[in-house]
């Protein structure tokens, strides 16, 4: 099974190209860009902190998930921002650890 896959994936490549041959090689693809209105601030971040938020943490989730979560100690959130770079791929730079930390901690400070 494992080696059939890729066999047939050439087959039906192989298959497409003698399609395009066929039709003449004629055939033309026009781009065109397109505006789109997304929701705001919906499932994007707002206030303090959001343009880092949303480019580390976006891609992934809501600001409506990440805002829902517990308050949690100062470490806590380190640990779930290295987390979040570490194991899930989180395009969070070294250097934005601290400052995501603390910004994540201002807005969930952990209960006095
Ligand atoms: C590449 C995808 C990705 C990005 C980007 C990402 N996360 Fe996550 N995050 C996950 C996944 C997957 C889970 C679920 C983990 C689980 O179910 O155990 C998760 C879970 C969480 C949780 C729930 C607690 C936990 O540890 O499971 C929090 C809080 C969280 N993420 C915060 C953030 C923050 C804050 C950012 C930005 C700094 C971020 N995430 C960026 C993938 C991502």
């Amino acid at each position: 099974m494992t080696q059939r896959l890729p066999r047939l994936a050439l087959a039906a490549a192989l298959a497409a190209g003698v399609l395009l041959a066929a039709a003449g090689g004629a055939f033309a693809v026009t781009w065109k860009s397109e505006t789109v209105t997304l929701p705001y601030p919906g499932p994007h971040f707002s206030g303090q902190g959001a343009a880092l938020l949303n480019a580390s943490c976006s891609t992934c989730h809501s600001a409506d998930f990440v805002n829902g979560q517990p308050h949690l100690a100062l470490g806590t959130w380190k640990i779930e921002v290295l987390k979040m770079k570490n194991v899930f791929h989180a395009p969070v730079h070294a250097k934005d650890v601290d400052q995501l930390t603390q910004i994540l901690f201002d807005r969930h400070p952990e209960p006095k």
